[in-house]
């Protein structure tokens, strides 16, 4: 398996991913995706959408805002219950978690730690330009709340009936303890999360659905399987909001990581919402006269945990005639540039004005880029790099019977097809995405 130093390094060098504030000797764990990442990882968050909200009639859509009401975090438990297990070293002052160590030593300097104290994760910030309690509020550390806040407002306007779900991706923020290996664990993240809600008593058997679901998910888009576990969490490590959690797990190069954790909040957080705000957010059924409060399964994932496993997973070295070529076996749908149009000679200008043409026309329907930069070769081993599915050469023949050379990236194979067709062709290859 590639080591993490590879990915990051080919992350900084392509353009997927940069250290936030570099200049200034960047700020701890905080990541900037550049102009390979950022269309990458919409990619990454489209896949999803188009899995869980437009592709089902029982999903739909939200974007709630990060800063909320700050009672919602106080129903929600968060103020009382988002707490890591802290430890300080008396000696050289580093905090860790103490769930993270072995034994009672400080693990960098061998110093003596403090007592273990509860350290609250959430982001403190004021709202207005008072800086009194009452314009506290939290940066959100997690979507889910917008969700269960809006619950009522989505179902009606929406008419759906339960079980349907909620799906929102967006921003979280927490001040984690301990962060690193690159963007697997940082303070501020994206999440993809859906709140689904059932009746109670089916809660089970949409729990287990979700579960094969979104592992399949991870499969279809491109994770061998055999680098997923499912994990249920033991009880003494479910969330204070859990009935039950099963995390999917990839094997990372350091070993198993949580991707996405698919919890049975129960009616937990609805029932909190309706004691603290007073209002009623029981569903009523009128096809069988029932009114309950609706059970919630929520499969909750990291959008920048999903773009890092796709990208290591997808991460091959081969030997093509005596020579290492590095390829981003991204699947189609992830990858960020789908077709590269390369000019055989860039100082003929007949060539260039084809190859430019075709760029130009591709680019209305599909992500795609001239490059003139380098050989041929040169040119196919940057794209293979960054996991371009095609490149496509303008040449001499071209000019004669207007027809252009398509490589395969996995494959490495070429055709020649019309120029006329080549648009349609990759929009056939591409199909729905
Ligand atoms: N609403 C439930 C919830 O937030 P979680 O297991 O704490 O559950 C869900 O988070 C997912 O969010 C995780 O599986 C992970 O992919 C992602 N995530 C959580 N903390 C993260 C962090 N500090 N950095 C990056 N991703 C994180």
């Amino acid at each position: 398996m590639v080591d993490m130093d590879t990915i990051v390094s080919l992350c900084k060098r392509r353009g997927f991913v940069f250290q936030n504030s570099e200049i200034y000797g960047g700020i701890g764990s905080t990541w900037d995706y550049g102009p390979l990442g950022v269309e990458f990882k919409n990619n990454v968050k489209r896949a999803w959408w188009r899995s869980v909200v437009l592709t089902r009639d029982d999903m739909v859509g939200l974007d709630a805002a990060i800063l909320m009401h700050p009672q919602v975090w106080v129903a929600s438990g968060h103020v009382e219950s988002f707490n890591d297990p802290l430890v300080d070293c008396k000696e050289c002052k580093q905090r860790f978690r103490a769930d993270d160590i072995e034994g009672d030593r400080c693990p960098a300097c061998g110093g003596q730690l403090t007592q273990s104290r509860q350290f609250n994760t959430m982001f403190k910030t004021f709202v207005g330009p008072v800086e009194d309690d009452a314009a506290v509020s939290w940066l959100r550390p997690e979507t889910a709340q917008g969700i269960f806040v809006d619950f009522k407002n989505v179902q009606m306007a929406s008419r759906k009936k339960v079980p349907f779900g909620i799906a929102q991706i967006g921003k979280a923020f927490r001040n984690e303890i301990t962060t690193g290996n690159f963007t697997f664990r940082t303070r501020e993240f994206e999440q993809m999360e859906i709140e689904f809600f059932v009746k109670p008593g089916t809660d089970e058997e949409w729990h287990e659905r979700w579960i094969q679901d979104r592992l399949n998910w991870y499969v279809t888009y491109g994770l061998k399987r055999e680098g997923l576990r499912l994990r249920p969490h033991s009880p003494n490590e479910l969330a204070f909001y859990s009935k039950g959690t099963t995390d999917i797990e990839y094997s990372f190069p350091w070993g198993w990581g949580e991707l996405e954790g698919i919890a049975n909040r129960t009616d937990y957080d609805l029932r909190r919402h309706m004691e603290y705000s007073g209002k009623d957010l029981s569903y009523f059924d009128d096809s069988t006269n029932e009114e309950y409060v609706p059970y919630v399964i929520e499969p909750s994932g990291g959008v920048d945990r999903a773009a890092l496993v796709f990208m290591i997973d997808a991460y091959h070295e081969e030997e093509v005639r005596g020579e290492k070529r590095v390829v981003l076996k991204l699947h189609k749908d992830l990858a960020p540039i789908k077709a590269a149009v390369f000019p055989l000679k860039r100082n003929e200008p007949r060539i260039v004005e084809v190859a430019r043409k075709l760029a130009a026309d591709l680019r209305t329907s599909i992500p795609s880029e001239y490059d003139d930069t380098g050989s041929i070769g040169k040119l196919y081993r940057r794209q293979d790099e960054i996991g371009t599915l095609w490149g496509i050469t303008v040449d001499f023949q071209s000019l004669e019977d207007q027809t252009v050379t398509i490589r395969d990236r996995d494959t490495m194979e070429q055709d020649r097809v019309s120029i006329d067709g080549v648009k349609r062709l990759l929009i056939e290859k591409l199909g729905a995405c």
